[in-house]
This record gives structure tokens, sequence and C-alpha cells, in this order.
């Protein structure tokens, strides 16, 4: 346990009965000190409960564990990912001057891109799941202002056969573009909706035909060319950049056919600003740094087990699904660089839905639950759409959650006895991210404003945030069912007994 930590220890138990209403109150400067700024974003974090010097412990502790030695290390492209023995380079695919490969598969990527937006497709639909499906599908609903008006791009993910149905409702094979995007090619869902999808098109325009319909982005182009697509239309992913921290590779073609490849470029130099500024800038005003540590304050000392992330923006509609993977699967480890079990709880749950909309879905609790759940408010000054007055309210709205759940019914000190049920305490943390607007160039910095919070917490944590061994049993175990489902001759096998009644149940009703 680590002096700095001990420190923070301490520090919180000072700080037991502190309350947001007193602190302001004690500091008028406090809502313009407790910020920081870099090109685009403001992240207001006074009303985290917390105080000077509880940012000042936690910078003492970012230098106990040599944070910013980390942060070189991650950006220039060392083996970070220490028990698969790889970098975790997604830096290196928006550096100005990226290596060779990755600048001959950008530009790959453009002229397919160029060629496919001049053309006859009508509708692009991206097959993957994960990191194959999050990013480009966030990337593309949160950018449809800058979109291609006669290009419809879609995502199908899930094995259920529902999903291919719903996603190719409507839609005519002849102008129908498919992008089967697995780093592995391997991965079941994925595998499964391509194969439908080529029977799909070849049903109507015949075997010699379909595969004219398909395009393959992976780290193992052979596995793509066995499902007869062309090695022309074929895009390379190295096995140094992370599934869910692939957005600027090839994972991305499918954004970067909905908004044309200078809005991509404009994305990929946002991420590039905000790795920088992750690397070179004082703790105080380093927007990853400081997210990362005051997540670590609410889920470590405040004991917060969850945080929601309330985008207050419908664009960002799919933000917290992204989010979720990318901290989730990241950070959900319990089980250090050491090999030993870790020394305090890591990876909270994430969770969260647009604004407005939550504050008639889960508010409630927020504001009077008996948890509290820390809240990573976003936003923006200007909107995409000329609607001023939807804007007005939007802001109004998100600012007034954060005023509310901070200060509570500003009157009371305590539990209003006359009428308890309509008592609001306040004392409930939460940070704003405020950008100037949503473009290809800031969504690109909040991607990798998010990517550097979740490696931060798991700098202090001690935990490796790039590998996922914790999906490899359930795979495994479906596997094996899925074969005993299809494979009647053979003994069932004596799983436990919730399963096999489970089976039995099943095989009675699905026929
Ligand atoms: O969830 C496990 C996982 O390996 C993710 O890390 C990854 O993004 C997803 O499955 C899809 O993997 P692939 O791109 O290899 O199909």
């Amino acid at each position: 346990m680590h002096a700095e930590w001990e420190a923070l220890a301490q520090h919180h138990n000072t700080l037991q009965n502190v309350c947001l209403r007193d602190l302001f109150a004690n500091d008028p400067e406090r809502g313009k000190q407790l910020t920081a700024e870099t090109p685009g974003w403001l992240l207001d974090y006074s009303k985290s409960l917390l105080t000077n010097e509880t940012i000042d412990l936690l910078a003492n502790l970012a230098e106990q564990i040599n944070l910013r030695t980390k942060i070189k290390a991650l950006l220039d492209g060392e083996v970070v990912n220490v028990t698969e023995n790889r970098p975790a380079w997604h830096a290196g695919l928006r550096k100005p001057n990226p290596p060779a490969e990755v600048a001959t598969e950008l530009d790959r990527m453009s002229n397919f891109a160029n060629r496919v937006r001049g053309g006859r497709w009508q509708t692009v639909v991206n097959i993957g799941i994960g990191g194959s499906d999050l990013g480009p599908a966030m990337a593309t609903n949160a950018l449809q202002a800058y979109g291609h008006p006669d290009i419809d791009v879609r995502f199908l993910s899930n094995v259920d056969g529902a999903h291919f149905e719903m996603v190719t409702k409507g839609l005519n094979p002849a102008d129908t573009l498919f992008i089967v995007v697995s780093k592995t090619f391997t991965t079941t869902e994925t595998l499964t909706n391509a194969h439908t999808a080529m029977a799909w098109v070849a049903q109507v325009l015949g075997h010699s035909q379909a595969a004219k319909h398909f395009a393959a982005v992976t780290a193992y182009p052979d596995r793509a060319q066995q499902l007869g697509i062309s090695p022309e239309a074929t895009f390379a992913m190295w096995d140094w950049v992370g599934g869910r921290y692939s957005l600027g590779s090839a994972v991305g073609l499918s954004l970067m056919l909905a908004v044309g490849p200078d809005a991509f470029a404009q994305m990929l130099a946002g991420m590039h600003q905000m790795d920088e500024h992750f690397r070179n800038t004082p703790w105080r005003n380093n927007l990853p740094a400081l997210m990362g540590l005051i997540g670590i304050w609410n889920r470590n000392f405040c004991q917060h087990p969850t945080y929601a992330v309330l985008p207050y923006a419908q664009e960002l509609a799919l933000f917290p699904a992204y989010i979720q993977q990318l901290d989730m699967e990241s950070n959900g480890k319990s089980i250090g660089v050491d090999g030993a079990p870790v020394f305090t709880p890591t990876g909270p749950v994430v969770w969260g839905q647009p604004g407005t909309n939550g504050q008639h879905a889960f508010h409630q609790l927020l504001h009077q639950g008996t948890d509290i759940v820390p809240v990573e408010f976003i936003g923006f000054c200007r909107p995409n759409h000329t609607h001023t007055n939807h804007q007005q309210l939007l802001i109004a709205n998100l600012f007034a959650q954060a005023e509310a759940l901070a200060f509570g019914s500003h009157s009371e000190t305590s539990l209003n006895t006359t009428n308890p049920h309509r008592s609001f305490t306040g004392n409930r943390p939460s940070t704003i991210i405020l950008g100037d607007q949503l473009t290809p160039y800031s969504l690109g910095q909040l991607v990798a404003l998010y990517e550097h919070k979740v490696f931060t917490q798991a700098s202090v944590w001690g935990i490796n945030p790039f590998d996922q061994w914790g999906v490899e049993l359930g795979k495994t175990l479906a596997n094996n069912i899925a074969r005993e489902l299809t494979d009647t001759a053979t003994p069932k096998s004596t799983r436990d007994s919730s399963t096999n009644n489970l089976l039995s149940h099943y095989r009675n009703r699905s026929n």
C-alpha cells in the first residue's frame, strides 16, 4: 500500500461530513478553480466531493506510480500489454507521421471510401461485435450531421437472427455493401452473420457476384479470403491495437464511408491532440488524468461501485455503451500485472443513457436513492442543428441536474421533516465535460479522453487494461452447448442440473 494511498485514506476520513454547499459557500472561486481546459473542452470537477488538498494528494499518487513514464511508454508504442507481450499502440494510428503500414492502410481505405461514396451503393452494413461494432456504430451515429446524404450505414452485431432481419429489412442486395470486421476472424457471431449475409446476397445475385458485395477488416486476411472476400477489399488491422481501442484503424472503415476520408482524418487529429495533452500537461490541467484520478477517489475512497455517463447529446446515444466496453473490458480485472490479487477494488460498473431522457427514467434514484452514483455529464455549447431553443433547454437541464445533485433544494441542511418524501439533500457528485461543438475532431478528442482516463486508473490499480481473458470461458461453454443442441446423436453430457433442465425444457418447446 503506497504512502500516498494511505494519505488519501486519512484525508478522506477528514471529509466525512463535508458537503458541497459548504465547500462552495466557503470558496466563491471554487466553480472556476476546480476546472481544466484543453482546446474545445472544459472539464468542471468542482461538483465532485473533494478539495484542493484532494487533488494535490491524487497528483502525488500519480507521481508515485510514475504515471508520466507509463504514459510515454503507452504513446510511444512500448510493450505495455504485458500479459500478451505486445504494445497497445492505438496512439500510433493517429500520429501525424504514422508507421508506414498505417499510412498505407489509410490510403487504401480513403481510395475505397471515395469509390464507394461516388458509386452506386445505397447501404453499408458493418458486421462485427464488441470493439468491431461499438466504436464505428457510436461514431457514425455521433457524426450523422457529417454523413453522406445518400449512404445509409447500418450495424449488425448480435448472433440473434432477429438482428439480421432488422438490419436487412427493406434492403436490396444489389446496392448493399457488407463490411465484415473481425480482428481474429474467428468470432462466432460475426462469422455466422457474414455467412448468412453472403447467402442473402447470393440468393438474388448468384454466388459469383456475392463476394463483390463484401469487404473485410481483419488481422488475418487469409481467413477473409477463405470467405471469398478479395484481397483488394480486405483491410489490415494489427495485434498491437486492442479491439476496444481500434476506432482509429480500419475498424472505422464504415465511419469513413459515412463521413468521408477528410472527416475521418479530423477525428484522428483530435485523438492525437488529446494524446499529446495527456503526455505533456501538468496533472492539475490534464483532463484524462484528472478524470481518472477523480474516478479513483470516487471508487476507492468514497466507495461508489458504479458511475453514470450521461451525454446531453442525442448524437452520443451510443456513447455509454461504447464506454461500457472501453472501461469494463479494460478494467474489470482482479489480478494485477504482478500475478497477485489486486490490493483494492478496480473497474466500476459503467452505465448511462442520453439526457434529457434519463431524467424520466432513472434520475429519481440519482437524486433520492440510498446509493450515491457519481455522474459524468457531457454536453456541447453549439449544436449541429438550427433548433436553438431546443439546445438551450437541453443545456439548461444538464446544468440543472448537476446543481440539484450537488446542492439539493438549497435551503435544506438536513432531511425535510415536514415532508421527507420531497427532501433533496444533495451532496451527490458530478463532473461536467463541456465541448464547444460535436465535430469529427472533438469526437476524436472525447474518445481519446476516455481511453486515457481508463489507462490512468489501470495504472493506479496495477492491472493490464489491454487483455480480456475473462471473455474466453463463456465462448468455450457456448460452443460446447451449441454442439449439444445441434448434434442430437451424441449422448447428452452431464452438465449441472440447472443447465441440463434448461436444455431439456428448451428441446421440448423449441420444435
Ligand atoms: O469481447 C471479446 C472481444 O475479443 C473484444 O475484445 C473484441 O472487440 C470482440 O470480442 C470482437 O473480436 P473480433 O474483432 O476479433 O471479432
